[in-house]
């Protein structure tokens, strides 16, 4: 039987306003409500954390992280938030090293590990993001670069941290672009990372880490990638702007759950 209990995450990146969560939030959880046996996790941009963390204070159904933070405690650092912040509006999973961030805003191997660092330090689920570009999988480095992008991050974890982190494989040719990975691309890459956690942690903890597939999940191919047994969830950037179909991916999730599990 598998163990592991199938994430379904919404990444709505830089769009939706604080004023557009609430009838989000009504349609969505109206279709969910039913729905038991997936973690759903929200992850709206920082302006729309208060109000949905005040419409979700008394739903444990619907999980609230955030899309980056700071990888200081606190102090001059202008147009920051920090982990604590987060804390307070009871943001709880933070998206760290998403291929976006480092992309766009330099974020390093090492600023990705300060991050995670700091995730673990603070009591947050980290969702680790890892993936490799088109021109890599191509040129047959695509394991290479998840076993880099990987090891720097994951340095000085201990067995609880590892545990404790949840990761995203993220092929960057594959977010946005409607150009989603087959489940057997993706099951080949959760297989090659369960095997490094392995090795980098421990059998026990390989186990029980969760890996979940990033890059144009839609309603239409989610039951396809999470009936596999090797993918714990998914992350969901464009189709998590839509409560309809996002839900519908939550359904796929729970009804691959009880297949897995059968
Ligand atoms: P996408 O984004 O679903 O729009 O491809 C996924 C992500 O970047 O997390």
């Amino acid at each position: 039987m598998n163990p592991r209990k199938k994430i379904i995450a919404a990444n709505w990146k830089m769009n939706l306003t604080s004023s557009e969560v609430q009838p989000y939030l009504e349609t969505f959880l109206l279709e969910v409500n039913h729905i038991d046996g997936v973690d759903v996790i929200l992850i709206p941009s920082f302006t729309s954390i208060p109000k949905a963390s005040e419409l979700l204070e008394k739903n444990p159904k619907v999980r609230l992280g955030a899309q980056n933070f700071s990888a200081h405690d606190k102090g001059a650092f202008t147009g920051e938030v920090s982990a604590r912040m987060l804390r307070d509006l009871f943001v709880r999973y933070v998206l760290v090293g998403h291929s976006e961030r480092r992309q766009h805003f330099g974020e390093t191997d090492q600023i990705v590990h300060q991050k995670l660092r700091m995730a673990h330090r603070s009591e947050f689920r980290p969702i680790l993001c890892v993936g490799e570009t088109q021109e890599e999988r191509k040129a047959g480095k695509a394991k290479q670069v998840l076993e880099h992008q990987l090891k720097t991050a994951l340095a000085d974890s201990s067995p609880e941290d590892f545990a404790n982190t949840i990761i995203a494989y993220e092929p960057i040719w594959a977010i946005g672009t409607g150009c989603t990975a087959t489940a057997e691309q993706a099951s080949e890459m959760h297989h090659f990372i369960r095997e490094m956690i392995k090795s980098l942690a421990s059998k026990e903890v390989a186990a029980k880490i969760r890996l979940i597939y990033g890059g144009s999940v839609t309603p239409a191919n989610a039951c396809e990638l999470l009936k596999s047994p090797d993918i714990d969830g998914a992350l969901v950037g464009g189709a998590s702007l839509d409560p309809r179909a996002f839900a519908e991916i939550v359904k796929a999730g729970c009804s691959a759950a009880v297949e897995v599990r059968s």
